[in-house]
């Protein structure tokens, strides 16, 4: 029997219109959980900055938002200009879509829309408003790809992790992260649909407090049953029996399986592995990166290394030293089972990613949206 899907508890970002009057359309994440509010957005640069103060963040959801970005510097190319030539479109289209994709740097899907974006206006002939049109069907056609992919990951995973009940998952990779269920908690979230009745240990991850903030706000919306635990306590918790499966999404998997995902991940990795609890990560193939080896390849987005992070009035010297990486590495050799749109693929490594490689998104054919 499929298990059954149910409907994302938030929805992070929509585009409203045509490619001529419509806007994106952004939940202002930092304001999570005590407000819920959107701004519409119609100039890249406000889009960039929003990912990079973390408004909109995930790495499947920042693939998508950077497609529409796309749309967004196209149309304002051609409302200065609108005698302009292709030629002189594109050159100025390149310099829009090189601040797109360098707004972020761990998260391979956010590049990789763009280069996708590239790609097409390359590849399209016609006119500038075509290119526009083109841009924004893609950009659809990647924001429904990926919320079909987080239903399917959804389904597998549950499918795999089913008769455990009690998880822990690192940082937010929910419905905030896509424009579906999202990865490692679509599982969750199907679960609890098929009355299973999880229970998610929720880290709170520090420095930013993305599992304090949003996993616990969205796990409240879908119904799921949580606490919010600080990032030690996990441990702890396995060595009493508390945890029965990890789960978490990732910025990039390599091309070997190792998983590049929010700063504490590892740690976690360790002590499941120390427990002989499964470790499990999900992702949309968007996320794998056929192009990086390894995890120690990807460049990974460093804090500012100032005290502001840290500080809550008085608890820290305002000269504090900090030394802040957004991401770190969990290597292939700890990952109990990768899932992705395609299924559950156990014990990941260079080996038997090969079919997965060659299956993501664009690689090959151009078939199916995402790269
Ligand atoms: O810095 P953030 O909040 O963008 O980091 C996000 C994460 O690390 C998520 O776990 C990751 O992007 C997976 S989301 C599917």
């Amino acid at each position: 029997m499929t298990l059954p899907v149910p409907q994302p508890p938030v929805t992070p970002i929509e585009w409203t219109g045509t490619w001529r009057d419509g806007a994106l359309r952004i939940l202002d994440q930092t304001r999570l959980p005590r407000h819920e509010m959107v701004v519409d957005h119609n100039e890249p640069e406000t889009v960039i900055e929003d990912i990079q103060r973390l408004a909109v963040r995930g790495a499947p959801v920042l693939g998508i938002v950077g497609a529409y970005a796309l749309v967004l510097a196209a149309r304002r190319i051609l409302a200065k200009d609108p005698a302009i030539t292709r030629p002189e479109f594109l050159t100025r289209f390149e310099v829009d879509a090189t601040k797109v994709a360098d707004a972020r740097p761990t998260a391979v899907n956010l590049p990789a829309a763009v280069a996708r974006g590239l790609d097409l206006v390359h590849n399209t002939p016609g006119s500038p408003e075509q290119l526009c049109d083109a841009l924004l069907s893609s950009a659809r056609a990647l924001d429904a790809y990926e919320r079909d992919a987080c239903a399917k990951i959804g389904v597998a995973g549950a499918e795999w992790l089913r008769g455990r009940k009690r998880f822990v998952t690192h940082c937010n990779a929910g419905a905030l992260v896509t424009t579906g269920l999202g990865t490692a908690l679509a599982p969750l979230y199907v679960l609890q649909e098929a009355g299973e009745a999880p229970h998610v240990w929720v880290d709170e991850t520090r420095p930013l407090l993305q599992g304090l903030r949003l996993t616990a706000y969205e796990l409240g919306k879908g119904g799921v049953d949580h606490a919010v635990i600080s990032d030690g306590v996990a441990a702890g918790l396995m060595r009493r029996g508390m945890i029965d499966a990890a789960i978490t999404g990732a910025d990039r998997v390599c091309a070997n399986g190792d998983v590049v995902n929010k700063i504490g991940t590892y740690p976690l990795a360790l002590a499941a592995q120390s427990h002989g609890i499964p470790f499990v990560v999900a992702i949309p193939l968007s996320t794998l990166d056929p192009n990086t080896p390894e995890g120690d390849a990807v460049p990974i987005e460093q804090r500012p290394d100032d005290a502001d992070i840290y500080l809550t009035e008085g608890t820290a010297a305002h000269d504090l030293s900090v030394h802040a990486p957004a991401f770190d590495v969990t290597p292939a050799s700890m990952v109990s089972a990768l899932v992705s749109e395609l299924g559950v693929l156990e014990a990941p490594n260079a080996e038997n990613l090969g079919p997965w490689r060659a299956r993501v998104p664009g690689a090959q054919s151009g078939s199916a949206p995402g790269r």
